[in-house]
């Protein structure tokens, strides 16, 4: 993203500071940003899709604590009051949305500082801060480990091939430049020119209102496509390599994002295409031995039959709207990650790698 403009996430000031973020709501039209002061409006953010992406969704809780926690008089409260208020802040956050990882394993971050400094004797007063810092932290290395998936995997392409993306793994979704997007603004960086194919991402469009505009944003050469076309455009031999982001990926390497990724996984086998997924380490629940376990996430049937305030279906029609798919371990050639490339996917390939 350009310097002049907002970052998807913004921490201001110290303790009693305030989150802003881009209002992903409002693009491609407005950059605007929105202030979460309390906690009530950083749960609005996530579940309104005002902050969305896995990482970003993992940055905006952690940052989501620290205004949780200042309805508290940290110098006054006792360690039972504060660990009250942090609970309720956490069980609120964890609620706000069901499939990407990244939010529980921020949530689950920032409860361990509580708990390690509070069994060394620590006030709240001194947990304050640090909470605050592991926020910080949390931020921070989610844009090292970015530019690391890119770098990683801008191996992968070459000069002047096609590529085509689903959904939003960019910069919107991340702290900075994503994780899908990252391998490919990282490859221009390298020089390879490539052609980029958007998929628009029914219902939302995440990849016509957000990934096309951060294409834009960077000169990379760029088109955008409905969902349904992504078949007829790889038998046309326009794609030579498909990559999204992920939500949530099992020890086996099934892998949870936007709903409509694993249809392209199976049209990319069928093409002979090369299918990667670009995702950070904390997007991996090793917890869950497949994908069958993940959560899947179905929002309000008002985002098929009148999306952006259009009807374009008939009243009272039923409806179904999950919101992400599972792509199973085999249709994938590689993830890579901040620390390497996963491929084959096997579980044992990830657990050596993580
Ligand atoms: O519903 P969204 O917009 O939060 O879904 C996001 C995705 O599916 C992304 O592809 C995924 O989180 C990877 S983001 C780096």
């Amino acid at each position: 993203m350009h310097s002049h403009q907002p970052q998807t996430l913004q921490w201001n000031g110290a303790e009693g500071g305030y989150l802003t973020l881009i209002d992903q709501t409002a693009l491609p039209l407005n950059v605007t940003t929105v202030d979460c002061r309390n906690l009530e409006s950083v749960v609005h953010a996530i579940r309104v899709l005002q902050v969305r992406g896995a990482p970003a969704i993992g940055i905006a809780a952690a940052y989501g604590i620290c205004v949780g926690l200042q309805t508290i008089d940290v110098n006054q409260c006792t360690m039972q009051q504060f660990e009250e208020r942090l609970q309720h802040c956490v069980d609120q956050l964890a609620n706000s949305r069901p499939t990407a990882v990244n939010l529980f394993w921020a949530l689950q971050r920032m409860q361990d500082v509580a708990q390690t400094m509070r069994q060394a004797g620590q006030l709240p007063s001194q947990i304050m801060p640090a909470l605050l810092n592991e926020a910080l932290a949390i931020h921070d290395e989610d844009r090292e480990m970015c530019h690391a998936i890119g770098k990683h995997g801008a191996t992968l392409l070459d000069h002047g091939q096609g590529v085509l993306t689903h959904c939003n793994a960019g910069g919107l979704a991340t702290s900075e430049y994503g994780t899908a997007l990252s391998v490919l603004f990282s490859a221009q960086d390298q020089g390879k020119t490539l052609h980029v194919f958007v998929d628009e991402t029914r219902p939302l469009l995440q990849g016509a209102r957000l990934t096309a505009w951060e294409c834009q944003q960077r000169n990379i050469a760029t088109t955008l496509i409905c969902d349904n076309m992504a078949a007829q455009v790889m038998s046309e031999g326009k794609i030579q390599t498909v990559i999204t982001g992920a939500d949530r990926i099992a020890a086996n390497g099934d892998v949870a994002n936007k709903i409509g990724t694993y249809g392209l996984a199976i049209l990319a086998k069928h093409h002979q295409i090369p299918f990667y997924v670009a995702a950070p380490s904390n997007t991996f629940d090793l917890s869950l031995s497949t994908g069958k376990g993940i959560p899947i996430e179905q929002r309000s049937s008002d985002e098929i039959t009148q999306g952006f305030g259009t009807q374009t279906a008939p009243d009272g029609i039923n409806t179904y709207n999950p919101a992400f798919d599972v792509t199973p371990a085999e249709l994938i050639t590689a993830i890579i990650t901040e620390q390497g490339i996963i491929s084959p996917v096997s579980s044992a390939a990830i657990a050596a790698l993580l």
